[in-house]
């Protein structure tokens, strides 16, 4: 599994809990025994993991030639007298310094040149990328982990953090945040839709939302900055995020949470709207501060107490463009 540069020991600790072995770790990467077995996906995916990779083999090597000549033989190996006829994916990533990011990135080209010589039909139907989905998707994935060393796996999972582009008229950083959660979330509201951003201020979420079309109720003591101040579609409430109560019978369609407050005080209030309907989808962020992040995830995770008894899709993870913080997706049940 790879993760966030310094929080391989979380990650560790997170995939214990699914009663994984945590067997060795590096810059940005876990190795653990069992993947095959664990049931993380039903409860929310794991948050500190970013691309997955199964039944990995260990491949180490010095040089550029004899690593892309192993890999190709292990390829071909696997697919022994399999005849490829459909699309199939393949990646090469790492997630150490920017010069082993540019090695894999080496690795790939020379492994893919050998592969397009020997085999051109299985190579034109080659595209490049992790599947992104809840079950694994088959094909070649390498992570490398050092000038010598990389896992090889044909089964793998992207669980959708990505770096994502920013907009210059958006009034912060934190709109990368939304943008990315839509992304996972492959969902974003649209015309006609109603979003309620809760720690609004000064308006990158919203601004998310409002260039999509969808109307805004932003709640924030502090002030908007423009294009999202005079936005047509914007009604800005001065209020308290933490006690706001969305009127009306019908659910809003978003309810957005960007709030400066603690683990269990954002928790307890997005229990509230969940526990209510009061929204159909949610993106929040919790700021973890000082907190335990196992621990925070234990408590979201609860069968009885945390949040997958009101969700029919959620999905917890520490975005890219997250710092000490994760972020909650979801949809919930009807
Ligand atoms: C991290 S900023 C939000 C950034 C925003 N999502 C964006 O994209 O620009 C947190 C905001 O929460 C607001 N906030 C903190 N406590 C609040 C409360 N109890 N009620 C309303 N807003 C609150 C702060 O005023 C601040 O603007």
């Amino acid at each position: 599994m790879t993760c966030k540069e310094g929080f391989e020991k979380v990650l560790a600790r997170e995939v214990m809990t699914y009663g994984l072995t945590p067997e060795s770790q590096g810059q940005g990467w876990v190795l653990a025994k069992e993947i095959g077995t664990c049931s993380f996906q039903e409860a929310g995916g794991l948050c500190f993991a970013i691309d997955i990779l199964k039944d990995v083999i260990d491949i180490r090597t010095t040089s550029v030639n004899t690593f892309t000549d192993n890999l190709l033989e292990v390829f071909l190996t696997h697919l022994g007298t399999r005849r490829i006829i459909d699309p199939w994916t393949f990646r090469f990533i790492s997630c150490g310094k920017e010069q082993l990011i540019h090695h894999a990135l080496t690795l790939q080209e020379r492994w893919f040149e050998k592969l397009r010589k020997k085999m051109s039909r299985v190579a034109h139907l080659a595209k490049n990328g992790i599947p992104q989905r809840t079950v694994f998707g088959e094909g070649l994935f390498v992570c490398v982990t050092d000038f010598n060393q990389a896992y090889v796996s044909f089964h793998a999972l992207s669980q959708g953090q990505q770096r994502m582009k920013m907009d210059p008229q958006a009034p912060s950083r934190s709109y990368l945040k939304i943008e990315e959660a839509f992304h996972i979330l492959d969902r974003c509201p649209k015309e006609g839709e109603t979003v309620i951003d809760l720690g609004a201020a000064p308006g990158g979420w919203s601004h998310g939302a409002l260039k999509r079309g969808a109307m805004v109720i932003a709640v924030d003591n502090g002030p908007l900055r423009e294009p999202v101040k005079s936005h047509p579609k914007i009604n800005h409430l001065q209020a308290d995020a933490l006690t706001y109560q969305h009127q009306g019978q019908q659910p809003i369609d978003w309810l957005l949470c960007d709030v400066l407050e603690t683990p269990e005080i954002i928790i307890s209030m997005l229990l509230k709207w969940l526990s209510r309907k009061s929204c159909r989808l949610f993106i929040v962020n919790l700021k973890l501060g000082r907190r335990d992040p196992i621990a925070v995830l234990a408590h979201l995770r609860d069968p009885q107490k945390g949040l997958l008894a009101y969700c029919q899709t959620l999905y917890i993870r520490q975005l890219y463009h997250d710092r000490e913080e994760i972020t909650l997706m979801g949809e919930i049940k009807k």
